[in-house]
């Protein structure tokens, strides 16, 4: 929803759209917190945390793919797909824009397929000795193994993509355009017509749903063995 601010000090008050809803606010935080958990967890072996962290991951990222069918606008997965030559004016242009640039859409896309790739991997994945994914019981030895390799060169790919992302965040706000403080705020001072918003408790309430149905299908061991 367009909110007018007005500042005490300022007879012109500044147009505040409503850009990202609470749940793609909150779901980008959760994420950071659960890759970088999962990532100490698998370097340092504790594969019980890993594993129900995994889990919440896997539930997180299904609730963002559903979000992105029926969730707010500017959470649409299919907002997230341009033709190349506007792909590259975004990368030239300073203007903020309603949601993802087309720029910013291909990253999103990068990290959705490499997040998924790390997640399934590891549910493929087992370490030889006491874990095993819950899927590895459904595949061949080979395919396991090979799960295995693609789980351990994948996270390389995800660091880049992530130190890119950090870098794009930085260069955007060196061009002028705070695209953290409209992550964090949810709005965005650009003047234009509010896309529609949904109310993020209810992506919340599909990620609860989520963890507990995954958590019962495969976390009762991982959790016995933390608790
Ligand atoms: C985005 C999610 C994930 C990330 C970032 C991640 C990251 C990692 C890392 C960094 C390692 C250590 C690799 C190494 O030894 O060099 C690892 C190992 C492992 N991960 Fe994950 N992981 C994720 C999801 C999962 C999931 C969902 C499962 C299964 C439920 C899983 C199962 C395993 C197993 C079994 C190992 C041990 C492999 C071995 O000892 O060879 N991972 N993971
Ligand atoms: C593990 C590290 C990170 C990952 C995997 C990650 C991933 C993502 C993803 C998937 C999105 C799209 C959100 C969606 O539509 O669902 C996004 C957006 C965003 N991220 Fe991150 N992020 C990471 C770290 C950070 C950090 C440290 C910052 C702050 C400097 C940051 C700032 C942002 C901003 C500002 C956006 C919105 C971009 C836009 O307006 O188009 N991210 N990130």
């Amino acid at each position: 929803m367009a909110q007018v601010i007005f500042d005490k000090n300022t007879v012109i008050g500044a147009i505040m759209t409503k850009v990202w809803d609470g749940f793609i606010r909150g779901f980008h935080w959760l994420l950071v917190i659960g890759i970088a958990v999962l990532y100490f967890s698998g370097e340092e072996g504790w594969l019980d945390l890993h594993f129900i962290v995994g889990y919440l991951l896997l539930a997180l990222m299904v609730t963002r793919i559903v979000w992105g069918i029926f969730g707010s606008d500017t959470a649409k997965l299919s907002s997230l797909f341009h033709r190349p030559r506007h792909i590259i004016q975004a990368l030239k242009s300073k203007s903020p824009h309603v949601g993802h640039n087309p720029a910013g859409s291909v990253m999103v896309l990068l990290f959705f397929i490499l997040i998924f790739i790390q997640l399934i991997s590891g549910l493929m994945t087992t370490d030889d000795i006491l874990m095993e994914g819950p899927l590895v019981t459904y595949i061949s030895y080979e395919l396991a193994e090979l799960a295995g390799d693609i789980h351990q060169l994948n996270i390389d790919l995800l660091l880049v993509a992530i130190a890119v992302h950090i870098t794009a965040i930085v260069m955007y706000r060196i061009k002028g355009v705070n695209l953290l403080k409209t992550l964090l705020t949810g709005k965005s001072d650009i003047e234009a017509k509010s896309p529609k918003m949904r109310r993020g408790w209810i992506g919340y309430g599909i990620f609860v749903l989520l963890t507990v149905l995954i958590l019962f299908a495969w976390g009762q061991e991982p959790l016995s063995a933390v608790l």
